[in-house]
């Protein structure tokens, strides 16, 4: 298969401040010298931001990294889990269509792709929702067939099932993934017949399954404030006040008037400690609630740049965009001050300064979202299309007006993490 760039990009690719601060981490984990290591999971960041990997984005991870574009361009292009193209809002379906999968029913899956998504892979859905393609064996074949949405398997698919998947995510829902026949794994069709104490003490679905559940990321889009950083130095980083990957680096680094004295030190080394420090900054910056900062980040998904802050000041009027009706919006926040948005899961900083620059300040203003409003907002958030219905936020939002705590805004009340 041919995997080219597509022929529209983006201007610019910047990850939010929460991934940026993520993907610094990351490159700590490798030794000094192969920090280009890191490539995969900064490519699948950058991915599960913005949906698909654009040129920008993979130059702007090879930088990070001190590579030649060349050889980001290579790693894209080489395995099919990077898109680059742009794919549906809500899913992209990869459908298995190798031997065991074609076998049991993979072109019957395919065959529904076409009909209710688009005639051919990788084409946007009419709404833009759904794209789809087939891909190579993905090694699930005893649970054949199957597809991967986003990160996550659902296998033993019929027709149908797979039919009511596509209409539960077009509704908002998410599907639990994994096998879709009740079985709980791999096992034999007719139950286990050996390690039958296996039952004793595991988990309500199997590992994978109960990983995707537990997160909760199955499909959205990360911007790095709805999975927690695990990183363990993460912690001792934020204590210094530097970011947590320049301050692993300035553990590791000689003081920086040494650089003469360095001869031993490769061109890598050096323009991947620039490129890290000089991001980090950014990451500063943009965490020092800089509104100019944050304004002129660069867009983060979709080929086209995200209106200037006064193009979307001037749509604050009755004119709609898109799909749905625009709801009742406030050129500023009451004399009380607005409502912390990010208490709402799959409201990031950048997010939050997005609505607000949509004249969105309180909770009960998105707690008064009908569907037709929903859906308008999910067509404007620029760069987070269907944002705010896959995380659900007129619920989210009604119950912080009514004073209550969610699951996430007790969370991250309690870890202080956006204080
Ligand atoms: S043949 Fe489909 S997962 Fe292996």
């Amino acid at each position: 298969m041919l995997r080219r760039l597509h022929p529209d990009q983006p201007a610019s690719f910047a990850f939010t401040p929460a991934n940026q601060a993520w993907a610094e981490a990351q490159i700590t984990k490798y030794p000094e010298g192969r920090q280009a290591s890191a490539i995969i999971p900064l490519l699948w960041r950058a991915q599960e931001q913005e949906g698909w990997l654009s040129r920008p984005a993979i130059e702007h991870i090879s930088e990070m990294l001190g590579l030649a574009y060349i050889r980001g361009l290579e790693v894209a292009t080489f395995y099919f889990m990077f898109q680059l193209q742009p794919v549906g809002s809500v899913a992209h379906i990869q459908v298995c269509g190798t031997t065991s999968c074609m076998i049991c029913g993979a072109e019957d899956l395919i065959g529904i792709c076409k009909e209710k998504i688009a005639p051919k892979a990788h084409q946007l859905s009419a709404d833009g929702k759904f794209s789809w393609e087939e891909v190579e064996c993905l090694g699930a074949c005893s649970n054949a067939p199957m597809a991967q949405i986003g990160k996550d398997y659902y296998e033993d698919l019929t027709g149908e099932r797979f039919t009511q998947m596509l209409d539960e995510l077009a509704a908002g829902k998410v599907p639990k993934p994994g096998p879709q026949s009740g079985r709980y794994a791999s096992e034999p069709l007719g139950g286990l017949t050996s390690l039958t104490d296996h039952d004793s003490g595991k988990t309500q679905y199997n590992a994978s399954v109960q990983l995707a559940t537990d997160i909760g990321d199955t499909v959205k889009r990360i911007d790095g404030t709805e999975v927690p950083l695990l990183t363990p130095w993460q912690g001792k980083a934020a204590n210094s006040g530097k970011s947590p990957a320049k301050a692993k680096r300035d553990d590791m680094m000689p003081p920086s008037g040494l650089d003469g004295a360095q001869g031993g030190r490769t061109k890598t080394e050096k323009s991947a400690k620039r490129s890290v420090g000089a991001a980090s900054d950014k990451v500063a910056e943009a965490a020092g609630e800089a509104p100019e900062a944050m304004a002129k980040a660069k867009p983060a998904r979709g080929t086209v740049a995200p209106a200037p802050k006064s193009d979307l000041k001037a749509q604050s009027g009755t004119a709609t965009t898109g799909a749905g009706k625009k709801p009742r919006t406030m050129s500023v926040p009451r004399k009380s001050g607005a409502d912390d948005l990010k208490m709402i899961k799959g409201v990031g900083p950048k997010l939050e300064t997005i609505l607000n620059t949509m004249g969105f300040f309180h909770f009960d203003q998105i707690a008064k979202w009908g569907q037709d409003e929903l859906a308008w907002v999910d067509q404007n958030l620029e760069g987070f299309k269907g944002r705010a219905s896959r995380d659900n936020w007129v619920d989210q939002a009604g119950r912080l007006a009514r004073g209550e705590q969610t699951e996430f805004s007790a969370k991250a009340g309690k870890d202080g993490r956006y204080k």
